[in-house]
């Protein structure tokens, strides 16, 4: 959802004042000092950091800081400026996870202006800006450090953002930068529920130091239970708090509880080695990703080639499926396309090739029903108008470049990608890495699966796309939808088209003189052979919904194109996680319906080792790099870049606990289709 920037003012100083607040963010001139002594010295990081044990486990060679308000970013650019310092004189360094929140974030302007007093920061500023997110609620993940270093900035209210933070290993945070401005301007944050979630979220001995000496802190935090050191303030203030998280035995049962028991995500520390069944995008990211943790990776892909299944067609649209109220769906996509738009440039700026335009997309409101479903999410102000702004007739033939006499939805950071192109790139980094082999025409069997998976530092995952219904993985509820795109050979009017268009299908601009025209949908439908009889639905669905451009009413009947099959589950989510031992967990969980407390149903049992990544549907391209990169965070037991929420409604085995809640038999799904 949509956030208000915070309203800036600066001093003649150059000190920025956030007006909402009347107070600064930072200490006039003094404000790196301020974070040096405040945050860096009093958690005592750079000797943390020198004398941290460093293992064969990847997920444990992570020091993870949390912060409360970001602010300009500050704290963040001085702890990776000392970071880095400490990297440049050789020493070898956890990697840094920095998760911080953010309820007013400031705009890129503003931030740049407020960090422009400290140049030695500009380095880290100008690595940041490009990535720096829209005003959107959510985990926004960035990389930063040549990788070595993830910035999680989660943007809303701190008491809608914390308790939404994974932890099922007993702790995720190391030391918490407690920042926020003084408690007596800002009392809504300082409270009992903060200091319940910096408790949950602590790890045994975890630190945590803070500016203020304030006794609704000092109370707070002992009652949370954390143990307080006495510390000089930062130059006249006589006081400031550190603390050290030692009461474990203080977390309430509710505490103690960091998850949802049957939506566990389980992790495997001794992780080395993962087998990917796959060659398409989901495959793509997974193999890039974890190779980009160090983890080597064999890739299985059944055909003689990559990119064959759905993700082989020329040309996709690239972009999110929002509806005017903030569902779940539209979460995931909202939150997949930001972070694919930043997953993708990063390929691109490490040297990846593959077709795309940033063109824009638009949504055509082609019909009253259309035009009145887009005035709705329009004037609902549910999402920032950089994601999505609704677009009179003629701004979008304007953007369009040809004549398009409809309103519609401008996604002005989507566009069009070659989705062989992209995988096959993916592919080519994470082989650079020297970690990952390929194997076309190649697949496992069930017994070599899972003899592999016996061992705990080896995982396989499964991103087999519409196969995965064939294959050995219990019963999962997939839908698999037939669909077929045309190369449309371009006139000498749609090649002036500069957007991708979408409607009830999608038109891409012109690429070599070929649009990309689709698609068709038809359930169950599991044929890949090229059908002309689709052709002409392909382009009679433009046809009948652009009616009044006459650019495509001259459109000549397409006679090639390529068909795929998509892979959908009911609800139209991914499946991303654990492949459930689905016995098992109908045994556990058959008295879900008795709604006792989340807390006292066992933890799900899984596959050992098995893990899923497919039911991308039709919005492959926006949705993989997200869910990849929650897989592998999940796996190697690192912070996961989305909320428990949103990671609970991807979990495979969610359609399982739903019938359970619902005392339905979930296994009726199966023989009844
Ligand atoms: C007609 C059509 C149009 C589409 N248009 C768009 C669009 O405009 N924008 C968009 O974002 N998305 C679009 N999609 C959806 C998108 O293409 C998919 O979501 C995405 O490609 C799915 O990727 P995947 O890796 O999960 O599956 P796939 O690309 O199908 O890959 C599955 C891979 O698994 C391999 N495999 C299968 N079984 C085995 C096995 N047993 N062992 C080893 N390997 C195996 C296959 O060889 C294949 O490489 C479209 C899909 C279709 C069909
Ligand atoms: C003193 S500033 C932080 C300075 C920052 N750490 C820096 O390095 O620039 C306090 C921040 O907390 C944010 N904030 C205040 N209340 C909040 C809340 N309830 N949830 C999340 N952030 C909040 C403010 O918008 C502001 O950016």
């Amino acid at each position: 959802m949509k956030l208000s920037h915070a309203q800036i003012s600066f001093k003649s100083s150059g000190t920025p004042v956030a007006d909402d607040f009347s107070d600064v963010y930072f200490l006039d001139a003094h404000g790196c000092a301020e974070t040096d002594y405040v945050f860096i010295e009093q958690n005592d990081l750079l000797n943390r950091w020198l004398q941290f044990e460093l293992s064969d486990s990847i997920s444990a060679n992570v020091f993870v800081i949390a912060e409360t308000g970001f602010g300009s970013g500050l704290n963040f650019f001085q702890t990776l400026h000392h970071y880095s310092q400490l990297l440049e004189q050789g020493h070898t360094l956890p990697r840094l996870y920095f998760l911080s929140t953010e309820k007013f974030p400031m705009t890129m302007a503003d931030l740049q202006q407020s960090i422009a007093v400290y140049p030695h920061l500009s380095k880290w500023v100008d690595e940041l800006l490009p990535q720096y997110p829209m005003a959107l609620t959510g985990c926004h993940r960035m990389h930063l450090c040549n990788g070595l270093v993830t910035l999680d900035l989660w943007l809303g209210d701190i008491h809608d953002t914390l308790p939404q933070w994974l932890n099922e290993h007993d702790g995720l945070v190391d030391a918490w930068f407690l920042d926020g401005f003084a408690p007596s301007r800002n009392p809504d944050m300082w409270n009992e529920a903060l200091f319940t979630q910096l408790a949950r979220l602590s790890k045994p001995n975890g630190t945590l130091s803070t500016f203020t000496a304030a006794s609704i802190v000092k109370r707070g935090l002992v009652k949370a239970g954390y143990k307080l050191t006495k510390t000089k303030g930062f130059r006249y203030k006589r006081e400031m708090i550190l603390a050290t998280f030692t009461e474990l035995a203080i977390r309430q049962p509710t505490q103690q509880q960091h998850s949802i028991p049957y939506y566990a995500r389980p992790a495997q520390p001794l992780l080395q080695h993962v087998t990917i069944l796959g060659g398409g995008i989901a495959a793509g990211c997974l193999a890039y990703l974890l190779t980009q943790q160090g983890i080597e990776v064999s890739v299985h892909c059944k055909d003689a080639a990559l990119a064959q299944g759905a993700s082989g067609n020329d040309l996709g649209g690239f972009y999110p499926q929002l509806n005017a109220q903030a569902s779940i769906a539209s979460q995931v996509h909202a939150a997949s396309f930001v972070y694919a738009r930043r997953f993708y440039d990063a390929l691109l700026s490490q040297g990846a090739k593959f077709g795309h335009a940033w063109c824009g997309v638009l949504q055509v409101g082609f019909n009253d029903k259309v035009q009145q479903r887009q005035q709705n999410l329009i004037d609902q102000q549910v999402w920032p108008a950089d994601l999505i702004q609704g677009v009179s007739a003629s701004q979008a033939s304007e953007i369009a470049q040809v004549e398009l006499p409809y309103p519609a939805l401008f996604i002005e950071q989507g566009g069009w990608i070659s989705p062989p192109q992209l995988v096959k790139a993916m592919f080519a980094l994470a082989q650079q890495t020297g970690l990952c082999q390929i194997n076309t025409q190649s697949t496992l069997s069930t017994d070599v699966i899972t003899n592999i998976t016996s061992d705990p530092s080896q995982a396989v995952i499964y991103a087999t796309g519409a196969e995965s219904a064939r294959l050995a993985i219990p019963a999962l509820p997939y839908r698999l939808v037939r669909g077929q795109v045309e190369r449309a050979p371009a006139s000498t009017q749609s090649t002036n088209l500069q957007t991708v268009l979408c409607h009830k299908g999608y038109f891409t601009p012109a690429v070599d003189g070929i649009h990309a025209l689709g698609s068709t949908y038809v359930k169950d439908d599991v044929n890949c052979e090229y059908r002309p009889s689709e052709a002409q639905l392909n382009l009679a669905m433009h046809q009948q919904s652009l009616v009044e451009c006459p650019w495509i009413q001259a459109m000549p009947l397409p006679t090639s194109g390529r068909a795929a099959i998509r892979c959908s589950t009911p609800d139209h989510l991914p499946l991303v996680g654990a492949v459930p031992d689905v016995q098992q967990q109908l045994i556990d969980f058959n008295q879900l319906y008795q709604a006792k407390p989340a807390h006292t149903y066992p933890q799900a049992q899984n596959v050992k080792g098995q893990y899923v990544l497919t039911g991308l549907g039709s919005r492959g391209l926006t949705t993989a790099p997200l869910m990849a990169q929650l897989l592998v965070s999940q796996l190697l037991g690192l912070p996961i870049p989305v909320t428990q929420t949103v990671a609970n409604a991807l979990n495979p085995n969610r359609f399982l606990i739903r019938d359970g809640i619902r005392r339905l038999s979930y296994l009726d799904r199966f023989t009844a289709s």
